[in-house]
């Protein structure tokens, strides 16, 4: 499969402005990232009009429950033709195993999601995890990837290290991910540019605002793969 490394977070509110950022960007865009915002307003109205332009979608609802339940959900985003779907990996080993269970071979791709970005070792300590968030990381990583995630969501921070330890065809996805060098961060923290995010050994990188606040989101998608390319 031949995708475009560039993943679209669809964050809007309105269904039809995430519809005109689909036709717009799909020159250069293959997967759609749809989130609660737009999940929790339009259900599947938003994937099912992405998946009827030929493109995939990546449902980041980030699952965090009992192995049954999340068995069911995995199960019914695989009939629904979801392509990528995000899932707490501190729901633990066999959660994640039933998830695999639900989708077998084929789609969707898991990814795990292992540390929050927002969260910080003091709000780690508080709900009762002494490591610190890089080695927390790794560690529901590696947990992940080994009960059966297809790959993980992390920052570009955590890009390095987890390819250097994770096996080779885990997937790896990176947010937090900004154009310019010195640019806009908007809340995020740890940021990378394109390339750099690219070239320490992610798959895919996801962008949202830079894209959808730009005034020819088209055009920004173009130089963010040229970037890359160059
Ligand atoms: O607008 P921006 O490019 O910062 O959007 C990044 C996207 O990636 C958002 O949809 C955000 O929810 C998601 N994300 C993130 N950090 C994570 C996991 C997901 O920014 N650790």
């Amino acid at each position: 499969m031949n995708l475009s490394p560039l993943i679209a977070a669809l964050d809007v509110e309105n269904a039809k402005e995430a519809q005109r950022l689909v036709d717009e960007l799909s020159p250069y865009v293959d997967i759609f990232k749809v989130g609660h915002p737009l999940f929790m307003r339009y259900g599947y109205e938003v994937t099912d009009y992405i998946t009827g332009k030929g493109k995939k979608v990546f449902l980041d609802v980030k699952l965090h429950d009992i192995p049954n339940t999340v068995y069911l959900a995995v199960k019914a985003a695989r009939e629904k033709g979801i392509f990528m779907l995000t899932l707490h990996a501190s729901g633990g080993r066999k959660m994640i195993e039933h998830a695999r269970k639900a989708k077998g071979e084929g789609f969707p791709l898991l990814l795990s999601v292992t540390v929050l970005t927002s969260m910080d070792e003091k709000q780690l300590k508080e709900i009762g995890i002494l490591k610190n968030p890089e080695e927390q990381v790794i560690h529901l990583a590696e947990l992940a990837v080994s009960a059966g995630s297809d790959g993980i969501v992390c920052s570009p921070n955590e890009v390095k290290p987890l390819r250097e330890r994770l096996k080779k065809d885990a997937i790896i996805v990176t947010p937090g991910i900004r154009p310019e060098e010195n640019g806009k961060k908007d809340d995020q923290k740890r940021t990378a540019t394109p390339k750099k995010a690219i070239e320490m050994g992610a798959d895919f990188i996801v962008v949202g605002r830079p894209l959808y606040k730009s005034a020819y989101p088209a055009q920004k998608a173009k130089q963010i793969l040229e970037s890359i390319e160059m």
